[in-house]
Protein backbone atom coordinates (compact mmCIF):
# COMPACT_ATOMS: atom_id res chain seq x y z
CA UNK A 1 0.00 0.00 0.00
CA UNK A 2 1.21 3.04 -0.62
CA UNK A 3 1.56 5.50 2.11
CA UNK A 4 -0.38 8.40 3.44
CA UNK A 5 1.96 11.92 2.91
CA UNK A 6 0.63 14.93 5.35
CA UNK A 7 2.05 17.98 4.31
CA UNK A 8 2.14 20.66 7.74
CA UNK A 9 3.53 24.17 6.66
CA UNK A 10 3.56 27.29 8.44
CA UNK A 11 2.85 30.80 6.57
CA UNK A 12 2.87 34.02 7.10
CA UNK A 13 -0.35 36.03 6.27
CA UNK A 14 0.58 36.76 2.71
CA UNK A 15 1.35 33.15 2.02
CA UNK A 16 5.15 33.09 2.40
CA UNK A 17 7.09 30.44 4.35
CA UNK A 18 10.51 32.33 4.80
CA UNK A 19 12.18 34.96 3.15
CA UNK A 20 13.54 36.07 -0.09
CA UNK A 21 17.22 34.94 1.60
CA UNK A 22 15.25 31.72 2.57
CA UNK A 23 16.11 32.46 5.80
CA UNK A 24 14.27 30.85 8.74
CA UNK A 25 11.14 32.92 10.12
CA UNK A 26 9.44 32.16 13.39
CA UNK A 27 6.14 32.03 12.02
CA UNK A 28 3.67 30.54 14.68
CA UNK A 29 3.92 29.94 18.79
CA UNK A 30 4.34 27.60 21.40
CA UNK A 31 0.66 25.86 20.53
CA UNK A 32 1.48 25.39 17.39
CA UNK A 33 5.03 23.92 18.06
CA UNK A 34 3.30 21.44 20.88
CA UNK A 35 0.35 20.36 17.34
CA UNK A 36 3.38 19.58 15.03
CA UNK A 37 4.99 17.85 17.62
CA UNK A 38 2.47 15.47 18.05
CA UNK A 39 1.54 14.96 14.38
CA UNK A 40 4.98 14.04 14.33
CA UNK A 41 5.09 11.84 16.54
CA UNK A 42 1.80 9.95 14.78
CA UNK A 43 4.00 9.52 11.58
CA UNK A 44 6.14 6.83 10.42
CA UNK A 45 8.71 9.19 8.52
CA UNK A 46 9.45 12.92 8.25
CA UNK A 47 10.11 14.29 5.13
CA UNK A 48 12.41 17.49 3.35
CA UNK A 49 13.96 18.77 0.78
CA UNK A 50 17.50 19.48 0.46
CA UNK A 51 16.57 23.15 0.40
CA UNK A 52 15.62 22.70 3.33
CA UNK A 53 18.44 21.09 5.06
CA UNK A 54 21.49 23.39 3.64
CA UNK A 55 18.36 26.50 4.56
CA UNK A 56 17.27 25.48 8.36
CA UNK A 57 19.65 22.40 9.03
CA UNK A 58 16.31 20.93 11.13
CA UNK A 59 16.91 18.19 13.01
CA UNK A 60 12.86 17.02 12.68
CA UNK A 61 12.93 15.05 15.92
CA UNK A 62 10.23 14.63 18.24
CA UNK A 63 10.67 16.91 20.92
CA UNK A 64 8.68 16.36 24.01
CA UNK A 65 9.20 13.43 26.47
CA UNK A 66 5.21 13.10 26.58
CA UNK A 67 5.64 12.22 22.40
CA UNK A 68 8.33 10.33 22.31
CA UNK A 69 6.92 8.14 25.68
CA UNK A 70 3.95 7.59 23.35
CA UNK A 71 5.98 6.32 20.69
CA UNK A 72 7.82 3.90 22.74
CA UNK A 73 4.51 2.54 23.83
CA UNK A 74 3.73 1.78 20.16
CA UNK A 75 6.98 0.06 20.25
CA UNK A 76 8.67 2.48 17.77
CA UNK A 77 11.95 4.47 17.75
CA UNK A 78 11.67 7.74 19.82
CA UNK A 79 11.98 10.05 16.47
CA UNK A 80 10.01 8.71 12.76
CA UNK A 81 12.68 8.21 9.92
CA UNK A 82 14.10 10.95 8.71
CA UNK A 83 13.79 11.28 4.91
CA UNK A 84 16.01 14.20 2.60
CA UNK A 85 15.02 14.62 -0.73
CA UNK A 86 18.71 14.81 -2.46
CA UNK A 87 19.39 14.23 -5.91
CA UNK A 88 23.07 15.20 -5.70
CA UNK A 89 23.55 13.80 -2.62
CA UNK A 90 24.33 17.20 -1.35
CA UNK A 91 23.59 16.69 2.18
CA UNK A 92 26.17 17.72 4.41
CA UNK A 93 27.20 14.54 6.55
CA UNK A 94 27.15 16.93 9.63
CA UNK A 95 23.91 17.79 8.77
CA UNK A 96 21.79 17.66 12.19
CA UNK A 97 19.05 15.37 10.34
CA UNK A 98 22.09 12.77 10.12
CA UNK A 99 23.24 13.37 13.53
CA UNK A 100 20.33 14.47 16.50
CA UNK A 101 18.69 11.74 17.85
CA UNK A 102 18.63 8.15 17.49
CA UNK A 103 16.94 6.55 14.78
CA UNK A 104 17.08 5.11 11.47
CA UNK A 105 17.47 7.83 8.22
CA UNK A 106 16.88 7.63 4.32
CA UNK A 107 18.77 10.15 1.82
CA UNK A 108 17.02 9.85 -1.75
CA UNK A 109 19.55 10.35 -4.78
CA UNK A 110 18.84 9.85 -8.00
CA UNK A 111 21.35 8.13 -10.53
CA UNK A 112 23.76 11.59 -11.21
CA UNK A 113 24.37 11.46 -7.64
CA UNK A 114 28.53 11.28 -7.10
CA UNK A 115 28.91 7.44 -5.98
CA UNK A 116 31.60 8.75 -3.23
CA UNK A 117 29.40 11.35 -1.63
CA UNK A 118 26.82 8.12 -1.62
CA UNK A 119 28.97 6.04 0.47
CA UNK A 120 29.78 8.96 2.73
CA UNK A 121 26.28 9.15 3.04
CA UNK A 122 25.56 5.24 3.86
CA UNK A 123 27.71 5.73 6.87
CA UNK A 124 24.70 7.46 8.56
CA UNK A 125 21.72 6.80 6.64
CA UNK A 126 19.87 4.51 3.63
CA UNK A 127 20.39 5.57 0.52
CA UNK A 128 17.88 4.70 -2.36
CA UNK A 129 18.38 5.76 -5.93
CA UNK A 130 15.03 6.50 -7.86
CA UNK A 131 15.08 8.42 -10.71
CA UNK A 132 17.34 9.94 -13.73
CA UNK A 133 18.13 13.55 -12.92
CA UNK A 134 15.66 14.44 -9.83
CA UNK A 135 14.50 11.88 -7.58
CA UNK A 136 11.44 10.50 -8.76
CA UNK A 137 8.91 11.05 -6.16
CA UNK A 138 6.15 7.79 -7.05
CA UNK A 139 9.23 5.16 -7.20
CA UNK A 140 10.78 6.67 -3.73
CA UNK A 141 7.32 6.45 -2.07
CA UNK A 142 6.59 3.37 -3.25
CA UNK A 143 9.86 2.37 -1.65
CA UNK A 144 9.39 3.79 1.36
CA UNK A 145 5.94 1.80 1.42
CA UNK A 146 7.86 -1.56 0.72
CA UNK A 147 9.91 -0.63 3.77
CA UNK A 148 6.73 -0.77 6.03
CA UNK A 149 6.56 3.29 6.02
CA UNK A 150 2.73 3.95 5.98
CA UNK A 151 2.54 7.54 7.23
CA UNK A 152 4.58 10.30 6.07
CA UNK A 153 4.59 14.14 6.96
CA UNK A 154 5.99 16.41 4.68
CA UNK A 155 7.92 19.73 6.29
CA UNK A 156 8.89 21.57 2.92
CA UNK A 157 10.16 23.05 1.41
CA UNK A 158 8.07 24.39 -1.24
CA UNK A 159 9.73 22.99 -4.16
CA UNK A 160 9.51 19.10 -2.57
CA UNK A 161 6.14 20.27 -1.74
CA UNK A 162 4.90 20.94 -5.04
CA UNK A 163 6.29 18.24 -7.09
CA UNK A 164 4.58 15.67 -4.24
CA UNK A 165 1.51 17.88 -5.15
CA UNK A 166 2.04 17.06 -9.40
CA UNK A 167 2.70 13.52 -8.86
CA UNK A 168 -0.55 13.69 -6.86
CA UNK A 169 1.04 11.72 -3.71
CA UNK A 170 -0.34 14.09 -0.84
CA UNK A 171 -3.39 13.16 0.98
CA UNK A 172 -3.88 16.02 3.86
CA UNK A 173 -2.30 19.10 4.45
CA UNK A 174 -2.11 21.54 7.24
CA UNK A 175 -1.47 25.38 7.30
CA UNK A 176 -0.92 27.33 9.51
CA UNK A 177 -0.99 30.78 8.64
CA UNK A 178 0.78 33.51 10.98
CA UNK A 179 0.36 36.92 11.94
CA UNK A 180 2.95 38.54 9.91
CA UNK A 181 3.50 40.13 6.45
CA UNK A 182 6.60 38.83 5.23
CA UNK A 183 6.70 39.98 1.53
CA UNK A 184 8.98 39.67 -1.40
CA UNK A 185 7.47 38.08 -4.60
CA UNK A 186 10.80 35.84 -4.84
CA UNK A 187 10.16 34.56 -0.98
CA UNK A 188 8.98 31.36 -1.34
CA UNK A 189 5.46 29.58 -0.88
CA UNK A 190 4.40 26.32 0.23
CA UNK A 191 3.90 25.40 -3.20
CA UNK A 192 6.43 26.75 -5.49
CA UNK A 193 7.37 24.77 -8.44
CA UNK A 194 6.38 25.46 -12.43
CA UNK A 195 2.42 25.77 -11.38
CA UNK A 196 -0.31 24.38 -12.77
CA UNK A 197 -1.93 26.69 -15.73
CA UNK A 198 -4.85 24.82 -16.83
CA UNK A 199 -7.83 25.38 -14.36
CA UNK A 200 -8.66 21.92 -14.83
CA UNK A 201 -5.46 20.56 -14.04
CA UNK A 202 -5.63 22.68 -10.31
CA UNK A 203 -5.77 20.20 -7.29
CA UNK A 204 -8.80 20.54 -5.43
CA UNK A 205 -9.20 20.83 -1.53
CA UNK A 206 -11.74 20.28 1.03
CA UNK A 207 -11.64 21.95 3.98
CA UNK A 208 -11.61 19.67 6.88
CA UNK A 209 -11.06 21.76 9.83
CA UNK A 210 -10.09 26.03 10.24
CA UNK A 211 -9.35 26.93 13.51
CA UNK A 212 -7.86 30.06 15.28
CA UNK A 213 -4.42 29.04 17.17
CA UNK A 214 -2.84 31.83 19.03
CA UNK A 215 -2.37 34.99 16.58
CA UNK A 216 -2.92 32.98 13.51
CA UNK A 217 -5.57 30.03 12.09
CA UNK A 218 -4.93 26.76 11.05
CA UNK A 219 -6.57 25.06 8.03
CA UNK A 220 -6.64 21.54 7.83
CA UNK A 221 -7.41 20.14 4.13
CA UNK A 222 -7.71 16.83 2.51
CA UNK A 223 -6.52 16.52 -1.26
CA UNK A 224 -9.47 15.39 -3.74
CA UNK A 225 -8.34 12.57 -5.75
CA UNK A 226 -4.55 12.17 -4.82
CA UNK A 227 -3.91 9.74 -7.02
CA UNK A 228 -5.19 11.16 -10.08
CA UNK A 229 -1.33 11.42 -11.56
CA UNK A 230 0.64 9.33 -9.33
CA UNK A 231 -1.41 6.16 -9.26
N1 LIG B 1 7.64 27.79 7.08
C1 LIG B 1 7.83 26.50 7.05
O1 LIG B 1 7.03 25.72 7.62
C2 LIG B 1 9.01 25.93 6.30
C3 LIG B 1 9.26 24.57 6.36
C4 LIG B 1 10.34 24.06 5.63
C5 LIG B 1 11.11 24.89 4.85
N2 LIG B 1 10.84 26.21 4.81
C6 LIG B 1 11.65 27.10 3.97
O2 LIG B 1 11.64 26.60 2.64
C7 LIG B 1 12.85 27.00 2.00
C8 LIG B 1 13.45 25.80 1.30
O3 LIG B 1 12.56 25.39 0.28
P1 LIG B 1 13.10 25.02 -1.16
O4 LIG B 1 11.93 25.03 -2.05
O5 LIG B 1 14.27 25.88 -1.48
O6 LIG B 1 13.72 23.58 -0.93
P2 LIG B 1 13.08 22.14 -0.64
O7 LIG B 1 11.69 22.05 -1.16
O8 LIG B 1 13.34 21.81 0.78
O9 LIG B 1 14.05 21.22 -1.51
C9 LIG B 1 13.93 21.29 -2.92
C10 LIG B 1 14.98 20.47 -3.55
O10 LIG B 1 14.66 19.07 -3.45
C11 LIG B 1 15.33 18.41 -4.48
N3 LIG B 1 14.46 17.49 -5.22
C12 LIG B 1 14.90 16.28 -5.69
N4 LIG B 1 13.96 15.68 -6.39
C13 LIG B 1 12.87 16.52 -6.38
C14 LIG B 1 11.58 16.41 -6.98
N5 LIG B 1 11.21 15.34 -7.70
N6 LIG B 1 10.72 17.42 -6.80
C15 LIG B 1 11.07 18.49 -6.06
N7 LIG B 1 12.30 18.65 -5.48
C16 LIG B 1 13.19 17.66 -5.63
C17 LIG B 1 15.81 19.47 -5.48
O11 LIG B 1 17.22 19.67 -5.28
P3 LIG B 1 18.25 18.70 -6.04
O12 LIG B 1 18.00 18.90 -7.50
O13 LIG B 1 19.59 19.10 -5.59
O14 LIG B 1 17.86 17.34 -5.61
C18 LIG B 1 15.06 20.69 -5.04
O15 LIG B 1 15.72 21.90 -5.34
C19 LIG B 1 13.77 27.56 3.08
O16 LIG B 1 13.78 28.95 2.97
C20 LIG B 1 13.10 27.13 4.37
O17 LIG B 1 13.33 28.04 5.41
C21 LIG B 1 9.82 26.75 5.52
Amino acid sequence: MRPIVVVNIAMSADGKISTRERRQVRISGEQDFTRVDRLKARCDAVMVGIGTVLADDPSLTVKSEECRHYRRKQGWDDHPVRIVVDSAARTPPGASILNKGDGKRVVAVSKRADALKISELEKKATVIVAGEDEVDLCTLINELGAMGIHRIMVEGGGTLIAGLIEEGLVHEIYTFIGNIIIGGKDAPTFTDGEGFVLESAFPRLNLLEARRLEEGILLHWKVENPFRKGE
